[in-house]
């Protein structure tokens, strides 16, 4: 591994973020975001009931997002007793890889655009003081490391304006690929092409992210639970806009089969975002007030198609579509197995939501880290490549112990 590319990435050096307010959902120009916030329950409501009172459309949302911060980084809302699927697979071992390391070649492809690393930030955060400031730490790490970059749902922006500006990173991340991002869900509730259009203006976007997240909705109390006839509306959006459209899951999963559908509707790629890691049901379990809901969640923490599985199913019906792997990737070598099942890049967010909430040294530690996992595999399976990790038997799958 080279030298850390830390120096002159970033302002802030030593910034932890402290513990979040649950009404940490405004946006007050002249709030340091870096001071230690008080924690509260993790409740929204708390948060609406007091200051967000008169804004509640948009300040619901909102709102949830700094709830959805707070949980997540001080909760544990990981699957409980589901896995990625990757633990069953091993490299082999290659005592003589005939390669030396600086030679390892790690550089991709993805939707015409070159990347050094196949790694991407999953989408996750905006909307409020601390989400700007974990978006501008994240994209500061982009730019210098060369990751692609998505931000969290921007409905809020659309629906509050003034928070456009915690998404704004194009300023500091000027060559990275950035992904925008909205629920597909929306798409029954009033939004169109124009809102997809506007997201993607807004973030300077490459790429448009439609998540789709059946089961956060149905456990998020006032949730956006009606999914009918989504698929011929993202037809519309893939149709009309000018950039590609990834159509993403949050946590739970996309089987081959419903690749196949979205595929056919027109998206450019797929981001499985399977289970395994961080599970949505349990994060609205956490800030749920309501007990039914709180026991929903938590019945349901678990569920969903393990990462492993959905990347080897989408590839079993698409050996082509540019793919990401994400969902419970936690470090560089998890990287490379997804990469030798066919993934084009491997997507983290909670790594780097913690890491982000630290500091920016720790974003580049983690990036640093997470590379070298991935090259020192590379090295010792003997692939020179990223494409030559998907060669047959690089990769071996050992039946469940
Ligand atoms: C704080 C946080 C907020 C998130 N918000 C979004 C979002 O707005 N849109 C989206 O597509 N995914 C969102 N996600 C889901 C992640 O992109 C990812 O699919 C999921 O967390 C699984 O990856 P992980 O196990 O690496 O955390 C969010 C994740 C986190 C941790």
């Amino acid at each position: 591994m080279g030298e850390s590319r830390l120096k002159g990435f970033g302002e802030a050096k030593n910034s932890g973020l402290g513990t979040v307010a649950a009404d940490e959902g405004t946006v007050a120009p002249d709030r340091d975001p870096r001071k230690t916030f008080e924690a509260k329950p993790h409740t929204t409501d708390s948060a609406i009931n007091s200051s967000e009172a008169s804004h509640v459309v948009g300040g619901e949302t909102q709102a949830r997002k700094a709830t959805h911060l707070k949980v997540c980084l001080e909760d544990d809302v990981q699957c409980e007793s589901l896995t990625t699927g990757l633990e069953r697979y091993r490299f082999r071992h290659c005592c003589l890889p005939e390669l030396g390391f600086e030679d390892l070649d790690c550089t991709v492809d993805f939707l015409g655009h070159a990347l050094p690393v196949p790694l991407l930030i999953s989408s996750m955060t905006g909307g409020t003081d601390l989400a700007q400031e974990i978006n501008r730490r994240l994209a500061r790490a982009a730019q210098a490391y060369g990751l692609a970059m998505g931000v969290g749902s921007q409905r809020v922006s659309v629906e509050r304006p003034e928070t456009e500006r915690t998404f704004a990173v194009r300023s500091l991340a000027p060559d990275a690929v950035l992904l925008a991002n909205l629920g597909a869900v929306q798409l029954n509730y009033s939004y169109g092409v124009d809102q997809c259009r506007q997201v993607v203006d807004t973030l300077e976007a490459n790429v448009l992210i439609l998540h789709l997240n059946p089961l956060q909705e149905a456990v998020q109390s006032r949730g956006d639970r009606n999914f009918v006839d989504l698929l011929p509306k993202i037809e519309q959006v893939c149709a009309a806009l000018p950039v590609p459209v990834i159509a993403k899951e949050v946590g739970n999963g996309i089987s081959g089969a419903m690749a196949r559908a979205l595929l056919d509707a027109g998206v450019a790629a797929i981001d499985v975002a399977g289970a395994g890691g961080t599970s949505w049901a349990q994060v609205e379990s956490a800030r749920a007030e309501d007990p039914l809901q709180r026991r929903l969640g938590r019945t349901f923490r678990d569920w969903g198609y393990p990462t492993a599985h959905c990347v080897t199913s989408v590839r079993e019906v698409d050996p082509e579509v540019p793919l990401i792997a994400s969902g419970g990737l936690r470090t560089g070598l998890d990287a490379a197995k997804v990469l030798a099942l066919g993934a084009d890049l491997a997507g983290l967010a909670m790594p780097f939501l913690k890491a982000a909430a630290e500091s920016e040294e720790a974003i580049a530690f983690e990036i640093e880290a997470l590379t070298a996992e991935l090259k020192t595999a590379m090295f010792c399976a003997g692939c020179k490549t990223v494409a030559a990790l998907r060669s047959p038997d690089v990769l071996q799958r050992f039946p469940k112990s």
